[in-house]
């Protein structure tokens, strides 16, 4: 559960009381806050006996005289912008595990400014408890109460903009939830009995294939890659028709359940990661969930293409052909080049539903496509990829206003003939430098040229295998399902 939250401006009488530490360029301290009296000086000479430096991430516990905790978060060194606010909330957050509620009293200038120092406590108000047994009673567990301290406490707009991050920090928990759920208890099958009952009381259409339907129906990739599994793939499409929608949009994300590689064997270390491989499926879904609950005027689908990648006497093998919907054929060379079969299934079914009522003004696909997505840009940037320099560049303003780190990457096409198959339309793999761009022109050969199309490749971001920072708590991250939000209220203008 998500941490309640309202603003106040009244006076603060709550047990823990978080500000916030700035160090100039003069290297000198000072203590900010939301505008409260305080009395600064009598901690700031302790805060530089204990050596503070006041940088993002550092986070200081002292007691109040009158209140049970004072709590200083760095703001860092250079400018203070909205996602410094985000992780330094959100680092605090972290750090107040086993306190009910928390004032937070940070510095801001405006609503947008006192909404990010919000979003990152909720998000970082974050532990994934579900499966401790006998040691669960010892564990503390995140903040319930959250109170941003501003003048601005009062305003319309300032509740509805909270409301909204809320709703965001929610199914961002749902995401994180989703990815650090093992494939003991998440497979194709409970992925989708996760969503029903959200999305029905939301009043949203969500239609499932079954293997069945999906062998009879043409689902080549869905198939050849669930075929090596005892849990059966599906195919998970939600829908939101609001009235007056000002746009159409889908959304398609890879829920790879598992990824063992397949008869391509992932080397054991490691590989417990591969319970993330449904990050883009779980993102994808929850934002539309997010989009419906906040109405945005926006007419949008959300796909999750889910299977397990599995080895077994009935797994892909190397050099087997296999029909993608639509009647495209691959040639699968590599069973651990799975996501791209999945995706490009659906991609194609997403384009065909799109097109039947008018025409879609975009379609985006968030996927833990590649480990040299990793390579290239490290664990916390995402990739972007396009067919269309303009729905990226839109894309991209909207990634500025929500501070998740998106990079654009070409799709250079003397990469494609790599892919060609003596014996197929395509094969799975091509060129092993700029893995991940080959497996971008890999979809990029089932999405029409006229679809303004992204791919966001999120393989590092997804999952976070080493520290917590800011508002980033370990395992799951709920990466993109933020910008997803915000994309689809920026394509309405609102
Ligand atoms: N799910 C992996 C990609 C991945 C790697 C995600 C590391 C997160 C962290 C994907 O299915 C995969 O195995 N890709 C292969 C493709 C290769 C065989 C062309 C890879 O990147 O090695
Ligand atoms: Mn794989
Ligand atoms: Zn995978």
């Amino acid at each position: 559960m998500a941490p309640t939250l309202r603003a106040t401006d009244a006076q603060i009488t709550g047990d823990v009381l978080v500000l916030a530490l700035k160090r100039d360029d003069k290297k000198k301290l000072s203590i900010q806050t939301s505008g409260i009296r305080f009395d600064t000086a009598s901690i700031l000479g302790a805060l530089d006996e204990m050596g503070a430096t006041g940088a993002l991430d550092e986070v200081i516990k002292l007691p109040g005289d009158s209140r049970k905790l004072l709590v200083i978060t760095g703001l860092g060194s250079g400018d203070v912008t909205h996602e410094t606010l985000r992780r330094a909330a959100g680092a605090a957050a972290r750090a107040l595990l086993g306190q009910s509620s928390a004032t937070f009293a940070l510095p801001h200038k405006n609503r947008e400014e006192a909404t990010a120092i919000a979003e990152g406590a909720l998000l970082g108000s974050y532990v994934f408890d579900e499966f401790r047994g006998s040691t669960k009673s010892d564990r503390k567990s995140p903040l319930s109460k959250i109170e941003i301290h501003t003048t601005l406490a009062g305003d319309k707009k300032l509740s509805l903009a909270l409301n909204r991050a809320e709703v965001m920090a929610r199914y961002t928990h749902l995401v994180r939830d989703l990815v650090n759920t093992p494939p003991s208890h998440l497979n194709p099958v409970s992925f989708v009995a996760k969503f029903m009952p959200l999305a029905k009381k939301l009043g949203l259409k969500v239609e499932v294939l079954t293997e069945v339907q999906l062998k009879r129906l043409g689902y080549g990739g869905i198939i050849g890659v669930g075929q090596g599994s005892a849990n059966p793939p599906r195919l998970l499409h939600i829908s939101y028709r609001p009235k007056g929608a000002k746009k159409r949009l889908a959304y398609v994300g890879k829920g790879i359940t598992f990824d063992t590689g397949g008869l391509a064997l992932k080397p054991a270390q490691g590989m417990e990661a591969m319970k993330s491989d449904m990050s883009g499926a779980a993102a994808v879904s929850a934002a539309v969930l997010a989009i419906a609950e906040l109405k945005i005027p926006v007419d949008i689908d959300a796909w999750a293409p889910l299977a397990e990648n599995m080895v077994s006497d009935n797994a892909t093998r190397p050099s087997d052909i296999i029909s993608i919907y639509g009647g495209k054929t691959v040639e699968v060379l590599n069973p651990d080049a799975e996501g791209r079969l999945i995706l490009a299934d659906a991609l194609v079914r997403a384009a065909e539903v799109g097109s039947k009522n008018g025409k879609l003004d975009g379609i985006v696909d968030v996927a833990t496509l590649t480990g040299a997505q990793v390579v290239a840009l490290g664990t916390r940037t995402s990739a972007v990829m396009t067919n269309n320099e303009d729905f990226r560049e839109k894309f991209m303003s909207t990634v500025s206003r929500t501070g998740e780190q998106f990079w654009p990457m070409p799709l250079p096409e003397e990469l494609r003939a790599s892919l060609d198959s003596p014996v197929a339309d395509l094969a799975n793999i091509g060129e092993r430098m700029g893995g991940m761009l080959v497996a971008g022109l890999f979809l990029k050969d089932f999405v029409s040229a006229d679809l303004p199309w992204l791919h966001l490749d999120i393989a590092g971001p997804a999952y976070n295998e080493s520290k917590p920072h800011g508002y980033t708590t370990v395992g799951g991250t709920g990466v993109a399902l933020r910008t997803l939000l915000a994309f689809a209220e920026d394509i309405v203008g609102q």
